[in-house]
């Protein structure tokens, strides 16, 4: 009797010790915290992937992932130098540059309200930020770097491997993936999104008013007064991001035929002519400060947009005809004016106060 009792002490002692083994070396499950976005009246929810959702740390994790320029080849460069905060997160290149010096084939893009688009790129050739975020740290003319070696930097990091952990409860740093970074990016870039606190939202919740130039220019901008001549603008800008995720021709370079596009945008990925020489319409949130325009900046200001626009733009065979209809609708100089005052409003004051959007080192 004794023998047996002492022996089943024993054996609980050893099951103890085992799972007492076992659980030291794991730590314990991190559960992180769920972030709200706070998005301007008008807005609709952003669609969230369901396996990747907003957490405080994943966003902060992706916050220092975004400016962390060792994830490129030669530590020069990251996701900010072609989107700076203080340029609307774009570059303000003609081309963007990547670190060995070689121009990309088109301009930097804004990511503001970047969560509401699902046709990213200016020829939508990608559907989720999880997979764009892949992209840059390998493409050549980008990061130019291997995951393999971005990798590597984030597992010997100081912080990184705990940020991951409460990110993503990722216990051990060697299973760190290229997939789990993304996410963290993705997320943080759902967080790029606007304060709701431009002059045209304070307008539009009456804490403001149009000066009567910006009122002519919304005018203008929205076709809403019979007695103003339409500009046609938010057909393809629409309200409330001022982008959509159509592609369309909209007149700005000469084409006698299909194939004739320097850049042939959409019809390159869907392998369609009549879509060759479309873009995606961005959004024009913060449109002062994203110059020059169109995915080759090609204007420098907003001027030349507009007199592009006013002239209807130049002949190809598929330019969307709501361009040559700006043309003949009896738009004049001052409209030019109040459109640009108008666009102006969109400028959102927050984006170079909130510390979400600075440099974390
Ligand atoms: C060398 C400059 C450069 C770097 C570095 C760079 N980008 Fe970009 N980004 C661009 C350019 C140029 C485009 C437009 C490219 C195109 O349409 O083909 C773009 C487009 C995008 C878009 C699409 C936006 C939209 O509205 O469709 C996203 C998202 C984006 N970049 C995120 C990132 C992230 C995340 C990183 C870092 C991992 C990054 N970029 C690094 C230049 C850069
Ligand atoms: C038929 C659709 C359409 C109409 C109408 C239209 N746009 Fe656009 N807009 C686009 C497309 C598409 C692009 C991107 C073209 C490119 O880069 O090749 C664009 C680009 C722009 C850009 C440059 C954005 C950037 O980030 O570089 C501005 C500014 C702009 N449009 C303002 C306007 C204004 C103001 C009006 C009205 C006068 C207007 N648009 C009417 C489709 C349209």
């Amino acid at each position: 009797m004794t023998s047996c009792k002492s022996s089943y002490l024993f054996l609980l002692l050893i099951v103890a010790l085992v799972s007492c083994e076992e659980e030291q070396p794991s730590v314990e499950d991190y559960i992180a915290t769920p972030y709200t976005l706070s998005l301007p009246d008008d807005y609709a929810a952003m669609p969230i992937p369901e396996d990747n959702p907003l957490t405080q740390e994943g966003v902060d994790l992706g916050h220092r992932l975004f400016f962390d320029k060792r994830l490129s080849g030669d530590n020069t460069q990251s996701c900010a130098s072609c989107h700076l905060t203080s340029k609307g997160f774009t570059d303000g290149k003609r081309f963007s540059v990547g670190i060995d010096g070689i121009a990309g084939p088109r301009s930097s893009m804004s990511l503001v309200d970047v969560g509401y688009t699902s046709e990213l790129f200016w020829d939508g050739r990608v559907n989720t930020l999880e997979v764009q975020a892949l992209l840059p740290i390998e493409d050549p003319i980008e990061m130019h770097n291997t995951w393999t070696n971005a990798l590597d930097m984030i597992r010997e990091d100081e912080l990184y491997p705990e940020l991951f952990r409460k990110a993503f409860n990722i216990k051990d740093k060697n299973s760190i993936t290229k997939e789990d970074a993304a996410k963290a990016i993705a997320q943080y870039e759902r967080a790029i999104v606007s304060s709701g606190n431009s002059k045209f939202d304070r307008v539009m919740r009456n804490q403001d008013l149009f000066t009567p130039e910006e009122f002519l220019g919304w005018s203008a901008f929205t076709d809403d007064d019979p007695f103003v001549p339409d500009a046609e603008c938010s057909h393809c800008h629409a309200l409330p991001i001022f982008g959509s995720d159509e592609f369309s021709n909209n007149g700005i370079q000469e084409a006698q035929t299909l194939e004739d596009f320097s850049d042939n945008g959409r019809g390159a990925v869907t392998g369609v002519a009549f879509d060759n020489g479309k873009f995606k319409a961005p959004s024009l949130r913060n449109i002062e400060l994203t110059a020059p325009y169109m995915h080759d900046g090609r204007f420098e200001t907003l001027e030349e947009v507009i007199d592009h626009y006013m002239s209807g733009g130049k002949p190809s065979p598929n330019k969307d005809p709501l361009i040559s209809a700006i043309a003949t609708n009896g738009l004049n100089e001052d409209h030019k004016i109040a459109l640009i005052a108008f666009l102006k409003t969109l400028t959102d004051p927050d984006l170079q106060e909130n510390p979400l959007y600075q440099d974390p080192f």
